[in-house]
């Protein structure tokens, strides 16, 4: 299995389930700081040495596509210069505290986690297996998928809402394969409140939607749900995001060429019926698959007649009467092999198996945990952290000596060609320019980019004219790369490693830039200012800035939670939290899932599949 280290358990879906248990500190530490890793004595250590420390060069044997890129990494890749990525003393101590700081995340990250993984509790899933035998998700999903190193997408979703915790929003999202091709699933988990859907379960299907529709993936949902979560139905049903839009999307997608494949494996109600209905193709399975618009106790109140579920909308009468769905299935095992073989018949090119060498980086993923930064001041040059990403730790650098405080230059991650764009300071004026030319580059060579997000909390005011004038500068300069990056023709992909804080995220393609994948390290702030800089209460017109001590505490520890990684992700504003010893994979991950397209037929198509 080519991506093995990204997961082994399903009962943990996400990037990092199989994360390598953390380093512990002390260890960590002593080999930095006692300089036992290669990086800290300079030139190139004996084979023994660097096996003993987990570092040895090693050339991964990993199944790749093109026999053209294998070719070109071959000619190309190992010519690169190697970054050094030695972690100088005058480091060490900041080194020691983000490393402290990565353990406390970390653990904090691991912990929701787990609580996500037992979806709506023990008591629920007892119910949902025994009572109404029905497979967990996490189950169905190993039954579905080809194997279980899948990308799952915002795990985190969902916790500590407004309205109470909703683990995974209720809803498993993710990326895998099925029978060799790339497949974005949508999978309700019905231990969480019946399935139903809240606002937050709305916006994670949409999401995945885009991710499907932005890297034409074919979609395959997994339905068991009690439809609208009523008491909150004004944030679900009226507006142009809301639950209806799933549905417009699902005809969207079908006439943009993209197959979508559902199984009623549940509840359908209401709303919920008409994700089956606008699928492509439709398995239900018998006995615990219904769908209807309204169900038994609503047919009672409405008539005083008793109708079962299985009478009003089971399997049979879909399969045999209705037409809703095309495949009738006896179990569960029955209905998932039912969809390898729908998806068999999608006459996907098959994707080339190739095998393609490629190099380790020099230096330990582990030591990335001292080099995520606690925050902005803890910061230490990214290219300590390339060294880690980069196959071989080689790295083609474009303008080196200009715009310094931003890195650009070409890389490879497990052999595939990437454009990096990482910040290194305050995204200056010249930085800038030298982003926006380099994204131009990215784009008329068709080269997906990779941002290394982390942007400064504030930006000094000037104190003079000429600084001000400096200021405007910067500001055009910023604008350029912010329309270069918006409209590069090629994928992007975005690690928000430190900092996301204002403006200057979204010139360094934050979510509102539609990056195709954007994760965050659990060490990430998201802010339009970072709290710990304020010593006043902010108020419009309020110029003696005296506020209650109290109010301005407040104000702080509000924007300090507000801020954190987790809040981040619990709302989706983006794709899920990564550890930073996995990004090298997530990334490989990501880039091979985006080469699929180019093995699709794609043929203009203006309508959708329409069920008849
Ligand atoms: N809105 C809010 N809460 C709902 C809900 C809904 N539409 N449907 C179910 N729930 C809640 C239940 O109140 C219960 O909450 P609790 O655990 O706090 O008691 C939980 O979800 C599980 O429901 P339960 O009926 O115990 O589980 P079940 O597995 O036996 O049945 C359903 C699940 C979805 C089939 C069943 O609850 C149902 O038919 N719900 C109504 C669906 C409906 O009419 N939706 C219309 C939406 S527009």
């Amino acid at each position: 299995m080519w991506n093995a280290v990204a997961l082994r358990s399903l009962g943990r879906l996400s990037p990092n389930a199989a994360s390598p248990p953390l380093p512990r500190l002390q260890t960590l530490k002593n080999r930095v700081l006692e300089g036992k890793s290669r990086d800290l004595h300079g030139g190139k250590q004996p084979a023994h040495v660097l096996q003993d420390q987990g570092l040895e060069r090693t050339r991964d044997v990993l199944p790749c596509r093109l026999g053209s890129n294998k070719a070109k990494y071959r000619r190309w890749a190992k010519t690169y210069p190697v970054l050094d990525g030695r972690v100088l003393s005058v480091y060490w101590h900041v080194f020691e505290e983000n490393l402290r700081n990565s353990e406390a995340v970390i653990k904090r990250y691991s912990e929701l986690l787990e609580r996500v993984s037992k979806g709506g509790g023990e008591n629920a899933i007892l119910h949902h297996t025994q009572r109404n035998k029905k497979l967990f998700v996490r189950e169905r999903l190993k039954l579905l998928l080809d194997d279980e190193s899948f990308l799952e997408l915002s795990p985190l979703a969902g916790l500590n809402m407004p309205y109470g915790d909703v683990p995974a929003a209720g809803c498993l999202t993710g990326i895998g394969k099925i029978c060799g091709v790339w497949c974005v699933f949508m999978a309700n988990d019905a231990t969480v409140k019946g399935g139903t859907i809240y606002p937050i379960g709305v916006k994670k299907q949409l999401r995945a939607q885009e991710i499907a529709m932005q890297n034409r993936l074919l979609s395959v949902y997994l339905v068991d749900s009690g439809g609208a979560f009523l008491p909150l139905q004004s944030e679900l049903f009226p507006d142009k995001s809301h639950g209806g839009r799933v549905f417009y999307n699902e005809a969207i997608m079908s006439a943009m060429r993209i197959p979508q494949v559902a199984v009623v494996c549940g509840s359908c109600v209401a709303g919920g019926a008409y994700v089956p209905t606008m699928a492509e193709e439709t398995v239900i399975i018998d006995k615990i698959g219904t769908l209807f618009l309204a169900g038994p106790p609503l047919v009672k109140a409405a008539t005083g007649e008793y109708v079962s579920p299985e009478d009003l909308g089971g399997a049979k009468l879909h399969s045999e009467v209705s037409g809703c769905s095309d495949h009738f299935a006896s179990s569960e095992k029955e209905a998932y092999e039912c969809v390898r073989n729908v998806i068999s018949t999608l006459n996907y090119d098959p994707l080339p198996e190739e095998v393609i060498e490629h190099d380790s980086p020099l230096y330990s993923s582990e030591e990335l945990l001292g080099l995520a930064p606690r925050d902005y001041r803890c910061t230490l040059p990214v290219k300590l952290i390339l060294s880690r990403l980069m196959d071989g730790s080689r790295f083609q650098e474009f303008k080196a000596n200009y715009g310094t405080t931003l890195v650009t230059g070409f890389g490879h991650v497990e052999g595939h060609l990437v454009g990096i764009v990482a910040n290194n300071g305050e995204l200056s004026h010249d930085a800038s320019l030298k982003g926006s030319h380099f994204v131009q580059l990215c784009s008329q060579r068709s080269i997906p980019i990779l941002f290394l997000q982390n942007t400064a909390p504030h930006t000094a005011e000037p104190t003079s004219i000429s600084q001000a004038e400096a200021h405007s500068n910067r500001l055009k300069a910023q604008a350029s790369m912010m329309a270069a990056v918006a409209c590069a023709a090629v994928p992007k992909i975005t690690i928000v490693i430190g900092g996301c804080y204002g403006s200057e995220s979204y010139v360094m393609c934050g979510r509102s830039f539609s990056p195709n994948f954007l994760f965050l390290w659990p060490n990430a702030r998201v802010a339009l200012l970072d709290s710990r800089h304020f010593s006043t209460v902010p108020q419009a017109g309020d110029n003696d800035c005296t506020r209650d001590e109290s109010e301005l505490k407040h104000l702080k520890e509000k924007l300090e939670e507000e801020s954190s990684a987790f809040y981040s992700s619990a709302r989706l504003w983006d794709d899920g939290v990564i550890l930073p010893q996995n990004t090298r994979k997530v990334i490989a991950q990501c880039l091979e899932i985006l080469e699929q397209q180019k093995y699709q037929v794609i043929s203009p198509c203006q309508y959708p599949v329409i069920r008849m």
